[in-house]
């Protein structure tokens, strides 16, 4: 009998040495919580396909923008939910529409202590609940839908926001957008752009949470999920045009495209891990089938380990709390 001598055992021995050795670390300054809020709301709201998480009034969500600080989360991404929507998405432009006035909310309560960013996109804003604008004959209108985005842009800017997240995959959007920031006097006003953006059903609950319109799909601006050379062709198309950081969405099931985006540019990369993808994991978890906790982490390790720098997460604030916490 012959027993080996390299034993890579030994250093899975203790937790002190798993921990010495570890090789992804998810830090709470690198998730980002997405946040919604709802017009006209005086109390939160519960969104019943991703429990825990909440449409907000503006006051909660000042709070709630408080409390996520404390907790030493990176970053908010706000959501606005109007109370009124058209084919045009004119609540979106809105200085007074309810995002840019949340923007203004949260920027005052909590100022630089983390980095304010909102969603730069119409489907929460348009009757139809497409990305962009439409044609007479029910296309999305890929350069109407540019100057409405770069109207959009000024707007969240002139409410203070420090990163925009164009999310709507027209083609040219982070160009436009740079552009009309800069030339509105925002050159300071970050892009992350939601480069490769899946068509993708873990989508689902999110539609809940901002009351979405939409019949159909986006299959005609979002990318196919059977694709993964073409997300590099649109990361290197967004960072050509000015993108500060890329971002591929969702994430768990797309961890090669996270790897591969990874190794193709220098930018920050980050990955949002979709309302499906949460409600997924809390589903199975209130059916007692999985450990909550342990597979929270283990997602967002996985996430972390294929190359994403920066992870959108509704369990951003909890998973912050808790990494604090551990040895
Ligand atoms: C577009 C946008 C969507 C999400 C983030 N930004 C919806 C979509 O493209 O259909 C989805 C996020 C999630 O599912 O958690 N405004």
């Amino acid at each position: 009998m012959s027993y080996p001598e390299i034993r890579p055992r030994r250093l899975r021995r203790t937790a002190a040495v798993r921990r010495l050795v570890s090789e992804t670390r998810v830090d709470p300054a690198e998730l980002v919580v997405p946040m919604f809020v709802r017009e006209g709301l005086t109390e939160p709201r519960p969104i019943s396909s991703l429990p825990g998480v909440l449409q907000h009034s503006r006051d909660s969500l000042r709070k709630a923008a408080a409390e996520a600080v404390q907790a030493g989360v990176g970053g908010i991404m706000l959501f606005g939910v109007p109370a009124q929507r058209d084919e045009r998405g004119s609540g979106g432009l809105d200085p007074a529409g309810i995002l840019n006035v949340a923007i203004r909310d949260v920027v005052g309560e909590v100022g630089d202590a983390t980095v304010v960013m909102s969603d730069l996109c119409l489907d929460e804003f348009t009757s139809h609940g497409h990305c962009g604008l439409l044609t007479p004959d029910g296309a999305v209108d890929n350069d109407a839908t540019l100057a409405a985005y770069a109207e959009m842009a000024v707007a969240q800017a002139n409410a203070g926001v420090g990163v925009v997240g164009p999310s709507g995959m027209m083609d040219g959007q982070v160009g436009v957008v740079r552009r009309a920031l800069d030339a509105a006097g925002h050159s300071d006003v970050a892009v992350l752009a939601y480069a490769a953006k899946y068509a993708s059903a873990f989508y689902g609950p999110f539609r809940e949470a901002v009351e979405s319109a939409l019949e159909g799909d986006r299959r005609t601006y979002q990318q196919d999920p059977a694709n993964l050379r073409e997300s590099l062709r649109e990361v290197e198309l967004d960072v050509a045009e000015g993108a500060d950081m890329v971002m591929v969405k969702p994430a768990l099931p797309y961890l090669d495209v996270v790897a591969a985006v990874r190794a193709a540019v220098n930018v920050p990369v980050a990955a949002y891990q979709v309302s499906g993808e949460y409600a997924m994991v809390e589903a199975a978890a209130a059916n007692g089938w999985i450990d909550r906790e342990r597979v929270m982490l283990e997602t967002l390790t996985s996430i972390r380990r294929a190359g994403a720098q920066v992870i959108l997460t509704y369990w951003a604030v909890e998973a912050a709390t808790l990494l604090r916490q551990l040895p």
